[in-house]
């Protein structure tokens, strides 16, 4: 699996089951696009589905998806993409349909092969391509919901490994691959003046919102097996507090990184009922695919201790939800008032709001501190101001183009590892089933306003301004 210089040899195809589906659409295929736009793209990719379509008629399907995302800008990649494809159509429990993609596949020996598959095929597909010797070298790429639960996210991890090395399987989170978190890790890391307030004797809470002002948008289905805390919590939200939470990794290198994050979701205290606030949307139970008497959570907030030496007692107030006041993702990590009330508006008890430091995730990132200036006049009284750190930098790639492009050089590093997954099952495991039925809430608003007695002292919680260029 390595080239001559050491590093793994890059993949000489992509497979891309699924490829008629909706992640194929919106994600995969702009993604495939930007490749080719950077010339990066010079392997066959054959899509497999059900559909009884042809190679015309999956090109067409492309070109449509790229236009209607993001637009063709680039007509001469366009044409160099979808003379790329190929499809093979087939059911995925006949052996006949990876007898037809051995062939098509031809003398590509180390593929990349995608699930964007519901995760009940995931073992058909894997066991389809071991069954006809197509796993041998290649590289696996499965989409999240990784498991259900548990005990479902270990036996995939045993299905897989049953025909895949464990540096040929990639788990996707695509929150590790977006820019403004990535930059969590680098602005900690590359900066020494954090390290000595970033700790329970300085940090007084951290908060962190994923809100989305849309609701299921014809996901219905899916969102009835899954619910808020399985899509977006336990995968996205605990990828970002690993990152704000984690020690220093010992060296150079992401298999440290993956260490210490790894610690972090072990020092995570499991959830009990009580942690947690569950919401759904008026109207939730009227969508396609959804149960009239629907209990699935289309909101939730919680609080999580991580019982570590550096974060004990301090908690972290995490929510995420549809049909939102807005769309806007957020971090807010909230610093100690002064230990001496000097100035009256400087204390919490007085309205005023301590220093905190602001990680603005989407849809425009941003980073800011912010800390108390005195007001002109005679009044020793003040305001809280931001001092700016980060814009929005232009030219970012995509999470999905970053991500695929890593697998098929068979660089992990933004990718979730296996242990790490199964020990944030573990903290979300215990309320999973054992939990307080939902609470209903409006669109548009920040969700039900039980989720407000979650937080006991300071101001609740800070609703990011989706409105604001960062
Ligand atoms: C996905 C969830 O993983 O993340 C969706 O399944 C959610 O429900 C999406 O909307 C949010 O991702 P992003 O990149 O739009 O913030």
């Amino acid at each position: 699996m390595e080239t001559g210089n050491g590093s793994p040899a890059p993949s000489d195809a992509l497979v891309l089951f699924g490829i008629t589906g909706d992640l194929a659409y919106k994600k995969i295929f702009p993604a495939l696009y930007a490749m080719a736009r950077r010339g990066v793209l010079d392997v066959p990719i054959i899509g497999v589905a059900s559909r009884n379509w042809d190679v015309a008629r999956l090109r067409e399907h492309a070109r449509a998806a790229i236009r209607e995302v993001g637009g063709i800008d680039d007509e001469p990649a366009m044409e160099r993409l979808l003379t790329r494809l190929e499809y093979v159509s087939g059911d995925y429990e006949e052996p006949g349909t990876f007898e037809a993609l051995k062939q098509t596949l031809g003398v590509a020996r180390q593929p990349a092969y995608y699930l964007a598959i519901p995760p009940a095929l995931f073992e058909t597909v894997i066991n389809g391509l071991d069954a006809a010797g197509l796993a041998g070298q290649g590289r696996v790429i499965v989409e999240k919901p990784f498991g259900r639960d548990l005990a479902s996210a270990r036996e995939l991890n045993r299905v897989l490994r049953s025909a895949f090395a464990e540096d040929a399987i990639f788990r996707i989170d695509h929150y590790l691959g977006k820019e403004a978190i990535m930059n969590i890790l680098y602005f900690r890391f590359a900066n020494a003046f954090l390290e000595p307030i970033w700790n329970r004797d300085h940090v007084a809470g951290v908060q962190i919102t994923l809100a989305e002002a849309f609701g299921v948008e014809g996901r219905g289905a899916y969102y009835e097996t899954a619910g808020c805390l399985r899509d977006v919590v336990q995968n996205h939200l605990f990828q970002i507090v690993a990152l704000l939470a984690m020690e220093p990794p010992g060296y150079q290198g992401f298999d440290a990184v993956h260490a210490e994050k790894y610690k972090v979701f072990r020092a995570m205290r499991p959830l009990e009922p009580d942690d947690l606030v569950r919401g759904q949307y008026a109207g939730y139970r009227d969508e396609p695919g959804v149960a009239p008497d629907s209990d699935v959570e289309t909101y939730c907030a919680l609080r999580l201790y991580i019982d570590s030496w550096r974060w004990q007692g301090v908690p972290w107030y995490l929510r995420a939800g549809k049909c939102l006041a807005g769309t806007a993702a957020e971090v807010l990590v909230e610093l100690k008032p002064p230990p001496q009330p000097l100035f009256d508006d400087a204390m919490p008890v007085a309205g005023g709001r301590a220093n905190y430091l602001r990680f603005r995730l989407s849809p425009h990132a941003a980073i800011a501190l912010a800390a108390r200036v005195k007001r002109a006049g005679k009044a020793f009284s003040g305001e809280q101001r931001e001092l700016f750190l980060l814009d929005q930098q232009p030219e970012e790639q995509a999470p999905y183009e970053r991500l695929l492009e890593d697998a098929m050089a068979g660089e992990g590093a933004l990718f979730a590892r296996k242990d790490c997954l199964e020990a944030a099952w573990a903290v979300v495991d215990p309320v999973l089933e054992r939990h307080h039925p939902v609470q209903p809430y409006e669109c548009g608003s920040w969700g039900p306003a039980a989720s407000n007695a979650l937080i006991a002292q300071g101001d609740g919680w800070r609703d990011p301004d989706p409105e604001a260029a960062g």
